[in-house]
């Protein structure tokens, strides 16, 4: 459901989601006095906002794929507590693909030999101090072949909820199939099976009453961020699958552009996992993709093997100031200020009145910026600003609007400015 506002008077109350739960505080009515509330009241009333900033977490996919297991989640619950990324943020750990079982008599679905008993791993990751989420599709059948939910989705929902799952990943995979076997050639009826099939989970999940993220995979079709926060999503993907390389990452995070309206607190473009210290990408690419999710407000689902970590990949993804960036209470995705050939300039505002300011050289050589100004206008800003530059941890004093500064090939330099 999409937030309303009921009574446009000041101090009224705002209807706002949770979760999409429309969290009706009084309708205000024309005399002024408020009234009971409709009763779209559930049991999320009490709770905060799901998804206040973008969730942050691990994921299982990006690296693992197919071949993970308990131990690697295990593994990995450790590793994010004693390097210190639970602290930092990182506190959802989620099983991608491949955990499912077949059902029992009673369609209970189990999870498979790798995942020899879920509640005890969430327990496990619970203790912890971190969150488990989980993955599921609409379809009869997960992108890799595994069982999933059609038919079976308020079993499915009350059983993650009676493991303790926090989180569900639901992929559209199959149900894509069923879409067009039913609605063949006919994009409308095909989208609102889509939404529905989106819909029947998120009320399966609501009726748990167990707080869960509720993220949306089905690659950006039908310009999901119209749609996404009426299904209940606090976040949904915005492309088809990224891969560990800088072609692809950086295709995928330039393409973000015009869609900042859409995210905003409870519910966020999500641009896919990160790929940071997997593959073949190198430290600037790293800071470049770290730099750009943090200017999309995107989700920070780390998607590498922790148990190889580098230091400089834990520098990386630990950046407070960075993180900082991503998780800014006013909730504003970035936008691209301006583009000259490889070099783009994107700013982010930030609670309090500052903004960030990221210079990306996209290009195959370092650019010096000559003759590139900084368009601090076109941010709202003027004259000279404070400035510091994140990466370097280095406050500039005041530059202007011609600072400049050299951008390494795939680089970036991300600035704080007020
Ligand atoms: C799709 C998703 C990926 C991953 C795989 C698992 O491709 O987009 O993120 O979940 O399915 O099979």
């Amino acid at each position: 459901m999409r937030v309303r506002r009921q009574g446009l008077q000041a101090g009224c109350v705002v209807l706002w989601v949770i979760g999409s739960v429309v969290v009706a505080g009084a309708k205000v009515t024309q005399s002024g006095k408020a009234v009971a509330a409709k009763s779209t009241r559930s049991a999320a009333t009490s709770r905060s906002l799901v998804a206040a900033t973008p969730p942050m977490g691990w994921n299982s996919w990006n690296f693992f794929a197919g071949k993970v297991t308990d131990k690697d989640i295990r593994d990995t619950a450790d590793l994010l507590v004693s390097t210190g990324m639970r602290d930092a943020g990182y506190v959802y750990v989620n099983i991608d693909d491949t955990w499912e079982g077949k059902r029992d008599a009673t369609g209970k679905i189990q999870s498979n030999e790798k995942f020899p008993d879920m509640k005890a791993l969430a327990n496990y990751v619970h203790s912890k101090g971190l969150k488990l989420g989980i993955y599921s599709s609409p379809g009869a059948k997960t992108c890799a072949g595994y069982e999933a939910s059609l038919g079976h989705e308020g079993q499915d929902a009350a059983t993650y909820a009676e493991w303790g799952i926090d989180y569900l990943k639901y992929d559209l995979c199959s149900y894509g199939g069923v879409m067009h076997q039913q609605a063949p050639n006919d994009v409308p009826a095909q989208n609102k099976m889509m939404r529905d099939a989106y819909e029947l989970m998120h009320q399966a999940i609501l009726k748990t009453g167990r707080p869960m993220v509720y993220s949306l995979c089905q690659y950006g079709d039908d310009s999901v961020w119209d749609w996404g926060p009426s299904v209940g999503a606090n976040l949904w993907r915005t492309t088809g699958d990224i891969s560990a390389n800088f072609d692809r990452m950086s295709l995928i995070g330039r393409s973000q552009a015009g869609l900042e309206k859409f995210a905003a607190p409870g519910h966020w473009n999500d641009p896919d996992m990160l790929e940071v210290g997997n593959g073949r990408l190198n430290h600037d690419e790293n800071v470049t993709h770290m730099t750009l999710w943090a200017m999309l407000a995107a989700p920070l689902i780390a998607g590498n093997n922790l148990t190889q970590m580098t230091p400089d990949v834990a520098a990386i993804l630990m950046n407070k100031e960075v993180i900082a960036i991503d998780q800014d209470a006013l909730g504003k995705q970035g936008s691209r200020i301006y583009a000259e050939g490889p070099v783009e300039i994107w700013a982010k505002p930030l609670k309090g009145g500052a903004k960030a300011v990221a210079i990306f050289n996209f290009g195959e050589t370092a650019s010096e910026m000559r003759g590139i100004r900084l368009h601090l206008k076109e941010m709202g800003l003027s004259g000279l600003v404070t400035a510091r530059d994140v990466w370097a941890a280095k406050d500039l004093g005041k530059i202007g609007d011609t600072w400049r500064t050299t951008v390494p090939r795939h680089g970036v330099v991300l600035l704080v400015v007020r």
